[in-house]
């Protein structure tokens, strides 16, 4: 028998939710108190002695995140599950921000509620470990850098993304996962909820540069530290301040490169190239790679070390083949992204078209699906993207990407790709600029008479590209 029964407050303005919340908790012995509203649940925690709290965002007189802000600010450090019925980002950064103890989506899933209460209950009267204290920032989110997606996967990286920002600016985060998944996105979001928001970010991709030049790039130079350098030059550690630098590819990285990167995350400063003033780093290191880091430190190629710096904070993103359920939301996004980009009015995909795309392995990710959209947009002149335009697009880049090797010479080959190249060429040029034979040739480099002569050849029409009011040529 229990000494004291624990009061767990559900806070829902919908009586169905309320209702299973008490089921499901009374049956494992928890006592349940409610509250309809934000006001309602401040004058419950006050009057009573609550323990785990979960409680709804949208709610009508006071929502959830201004409830959980005003009890924060009151030094009630309840544990807090925020639900809520739509998983967007914004609202997951912002839930965890404001220190609440973990996110919950509906439809709610009866074990997750199970598990969560008794984490919950299982960290009150732990001793605290400091995190809550630095979790009210009073930074908001800026959402250019929105990622898109509310599939389990993604709901747990913005958790991650909001838990790093109540971080103190020493824990570095590695991101990691497939190319294409949304990991630079992921970074900037990083940084923009995070204290280093309106300070520099500054990306250094480490796989672009020979390592001489990555090497003085990172840690700058003193004038005359070699021959061609004529002035000093800030490194990017300090050029940082408080803010983000972002190492892309990290896994390229030559081991002595690794080696220096490893002595300014210990001692959290560094000496430019020929300088001997040690120059502090006050900039949140943040990593990325597209490679097993795991298996790059078992072949040697990587210190562990190092890798145990980095990954003090570690997100990963999923493959888009293992969250179909974004897709659709995805395709939507993209597609209203580039309508107004490209001055069109295309009003969706088909329902067969959108099938087809969740069905479809996407190894290039996100970025794949963004392309594959951009250009079947630009080729659709009906209301909808078909099946057929999508499986002409994903035909056509296996197609370039495939080189016909067997039972064909070099020259061969080569004149094949090259034809599917240059009619795909002239097709995307021409869609660009609304079947406008002039303007595409412009921008192509070509002249008239030869841009048409490659239309000809591709039997391609330039009517075919032209919207209603585009301009003829
Ligand atoms: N969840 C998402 N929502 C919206 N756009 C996304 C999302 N994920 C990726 N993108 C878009 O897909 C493209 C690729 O994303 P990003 O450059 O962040 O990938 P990456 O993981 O860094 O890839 P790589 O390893 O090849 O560098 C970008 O245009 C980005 O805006
Ligand atoms: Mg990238």
């Amino acid at each position: 028998m229990k000494t004291y029964k624990s009061k767990i407050l559900v806070v829902d303005d919908d009586q169905k939710i309320r209702f299973a919340f008490n089921e499901v908790l009374k049956k494992d012995g928890y006592t349940t108190i409610f509250a309809k509203d934000g006001v309602e649940a401040l004058e419950r925690v006050d009057a009573d002695h609550v323990s785990v709290i979960f409680m709804d965002i949208a709610m009508p007189r006071l929502d959830g995140l201004e409830a959980l802000r005003r009890m924060r600010e009151k030094d009630q450090s309840i544990p807090t599950i925020i639900i809520t019925g739509y998983g967007t980002m914004q609202t997951a950064i912002k839930a965890m921000q404001l220190g609440a103890f973990d996110y919950l989506t509906k439809p709610l899933d009866v074990d997750k509620i199970r598990e969560l209460t008794r984490k919950a209950m299982a960290s009150v009267g732990e001793p605290e470990d400091g995190t809550h204290e630095h979790s009210m920032l009073t930074v908001d989110v800026v959402d250019r850098y929105e990622l898109v997606g509310s599939s389990p996967g993604m709901q747990e990286v913005y958790k991650l993304i909001g838990l790093v920002s109540t971080t103190p600016a020493t824990a570095s985060v590695l991101i990691d996962g497939e190319s294409g998944t949304g990991k630079e996105l992921v970074a900037r979001a990083i940084h923009a909820s995070g204290s280093g928001n309106g300070k520099p970010f500054v990306g250094i991709n480490c796989a672009a540069l020979p390592e001489t030049l990555l090497e003085s790039e990172l840690f700058g130079y003193e004038k005359g530290a070699f021959t061609g350098a004529a002035e000093r030059k800030l490194g990017k550690f300090e050029v940082a301040e408080e803010g983000t630098i972002f190492l892309d590819e990290v896994a390229t990285l030559s081991l002595q490169l690794q080696q220096k990167l490893l002595r300014v995350l210990q001692e959290r400063e560094f000496e430019r190239l020929g300088g001997s003033t040690s120059i502090p780093v006050s900039a949140r290191v943040l990593a990325a790679a597209n490679v097993d880091i795991e298996s790059e430190i078992r072949k040697g190629n990587f210190r562990e070390d190092l890798f145990f710096r980095l990954n003090v904070i570690r997100i990963h993103l999923p493959a888009l083949r293992e969250r179909a359920d974004d897709i659709p939301l995805l395709a939507n996004y993209f597609l209203a992204k580039y309508n107004e980009q490209l001055n069109k009015d295309v009003k969706g995909l088909s329902p067969e078209a959108m099938s087809l795309l969740r069905e479809y392995q996407f190894p290039g990710n996100v970025r794949e699906l963004e392309n594959l959209v951009e250009r079947a947009l630009m080729l659709t002149r009906g209301e909808q993207i078909t099946p057929d335009m999508l499986r002409r697009m994903m035909a056509g880049s296996r197609k370039s990407s495939f080189v016909p090797v067997k039972n064909s010479t070099f020259k061969q080959s080569r004149s094949k790709v090259l034809l599917i190249f240059e009619k795909q060429f002239v097709e995307e040029k021409l869609s660009r600029h609304g079947g406008n034979v002039t303007a595409a040739a412009k921008s192509s480099g070509m002249t008239r008479q030869n841009f048409q002569r490659l239309m000809q050849k591709h039997h391609v029409r330039a009517e075919s590209f032209r919207q209603d009011n585009s301009p003829r040529s």
